[in-house]
């Protein structure tokens, strides 16, 4: 690849388990070397500051999806008639599907579940008093609410959390992670192939509205595999990371908790932040279709793939002031967790459903959350979140 200036050539390792335990010492050497770098380990270049990443996320005929977002070939090949892979008109077309089912009027009626079982989940993790943030909290909801919704089949639901994770691990570079999640991408497709294929899936519900597309030919058969994977892949860890990084950021500030517990309307700033400070989506990329001139003399060729970090944006310090301290007071309303643009997430208003339920439910209830052991880093090339994060509330 022909190169603009070696100085803004870096030889980092973002997919080193060192760089995914701790990205963000990484990405402030980025930020500071210029608005993007060309990682020659990965033959990627890497998009680092605020202004630049949400510039690429608004600019889809530059940045382009419809080669793929994942970072090596054979991610981008199978999951070619994914909504994520797809540029306007097709993709405006196909999101359609999605944003019926989960506008906020559409989700209206849901609201009070989501709200009535957080309560209750609260209530029982108050009994037992110490317990693992992310398979007795985190995973409830997303494995309960959203899996109804779509209208999944009761069995197989658990199996789906690690092929959820293995999905996101598989759109990495050429490193053994990426190889060792082959399997459970095989197996997830599988499986989405076969729920489609013996139409299992509850009249009604989300993924219901994808079969009747697929049946009046709207969509192919591919097609309706892959907006499935959109719903359960999307869903899945992305939430759960987002409510496990939560409790982890309020076991260690409890001023912060405090603030919390004080101001109930905090909750939906409280959440941004959480989203802003710990992204569960850290990077994904595009595909430049023309020669693109970054400024401070960083030209990105056309044809070039870009990982565009929205954890490294969203702790850009010429954005967000004092950008590593938690503060649920922050409001970041502008934070591109969610990402930006004609991609941003379309499940987002069900995301802040969910989460906004459990924080209030844990602010009305718990008066402290503390560290009851060591958390465990589930490490993956797209997604930071929690293995198990063992915790203790009164
Ligand atoms: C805290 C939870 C979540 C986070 C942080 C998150 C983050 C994101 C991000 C960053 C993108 C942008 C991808 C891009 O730029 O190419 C995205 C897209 C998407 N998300 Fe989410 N997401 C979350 C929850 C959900 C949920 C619950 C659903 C579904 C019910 C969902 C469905 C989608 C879909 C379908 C897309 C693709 C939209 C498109 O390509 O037009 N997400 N999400």
């Amino acid at each position: 690849m022909t190169l603009a200036a070696p100085a803004l050539v870096s030889d980092a390792d973002l997919f080193s388990e060192e760089a995914l335990t701790d990205p963000y010492p990484q990405y402030k050497m980025l930020r500071d070397l210029g608005p993007a770098a060309y990682l020659s380990r990965h033959d990627l270049w890497f998009v680092s500051r605020y202004d630049q990443v949400r510039a690429a996320l608004g600019d889809w005929e530059t940045f382009s999806s419809a080669q793929g977002i994942g970072l090596n070939d054979g991610f981008n090949q199978a999951w070619s008639s994914a909504l994520i892979h797809m540029d306007p008109p097709e993709q405006t077309e196909q999101r359609r599907l999605f944003t019926e089912r989960l506008s906020p009027r559409a989700l209206r009626p849901v609201a009070e579940d989501i709200d009535r079982r957080a309560r209750g989940l609260v209530e029982l993790l108050l009994e037992r008093g110490s317990f693992d943030a992310v398979t007795d909290l985190a995973q409830d909801l997303p494995v309960h609410v959203i899996m109804d919704l779509i209208g999944w089949p009761q069995e197989g639901r658990d199996q789906l959390l690690d092929m959820a994770a293995g999905w996101f691990d598989s759109a990495g570079p050429d490193v053994p992670r990426t190889a060792a999640s082959v399997p459970k991408v095989q197996a997830l497709m599988a499986y989405l192939a076969e729920v489609v294929a013996k139409e299992n899936l509850m009249p009604g519900g989300f993924g219901w509205t994808l079969l009747e597309a697929h049946r009046r030919g709207e969509i192919p058969v591919e097609g309706a595999i892959g907006l499935l994977a959109g719903y359960v892949v999307a869903a899945f860890d992305t939430t759960i990371a987002a409510l496990s990084s939560g409790v982890w950021l309020f076991a260690r500030h409890p001023e912060q908790w405090d603030a919390l517990r004080a101001d109930p309307a905090l909750v939906p700033s409280a959440l941004n932040e959480i989203v802003r400070m710990e992204s569960p989506i850290q990077v994904f990329s595009r595909v430049t279709t023309r020669e693109v001139d970054l400024g401070e003399g960083v030209l990105i060729p056309a044809g070039a793939r870009v990982l565009h970090s929205y954890g490294s944006a969203n702790r850009d310090e010429r954005h967000f002031p004092d950008p590593d301290r938690f503060d649920v007071g922050r409001a970041p309303a502008d934070h591109l967790g969610f990402g930006f643009g004609k991609h941003a997430c379309a499940g987002q208003g069900l995301a802040r459903l969910e989460a906004h339920a459990v924080l209030k439910a844990l602010s009305e209830r718990v008066e402290r959350i503390e560290p009851a052991g060591e958390p465990v880093r589930a490490l993956n090339n797209i997604t930071r979140g929690f293995a198990s994060l063992p915790v203790r509330v009164r």
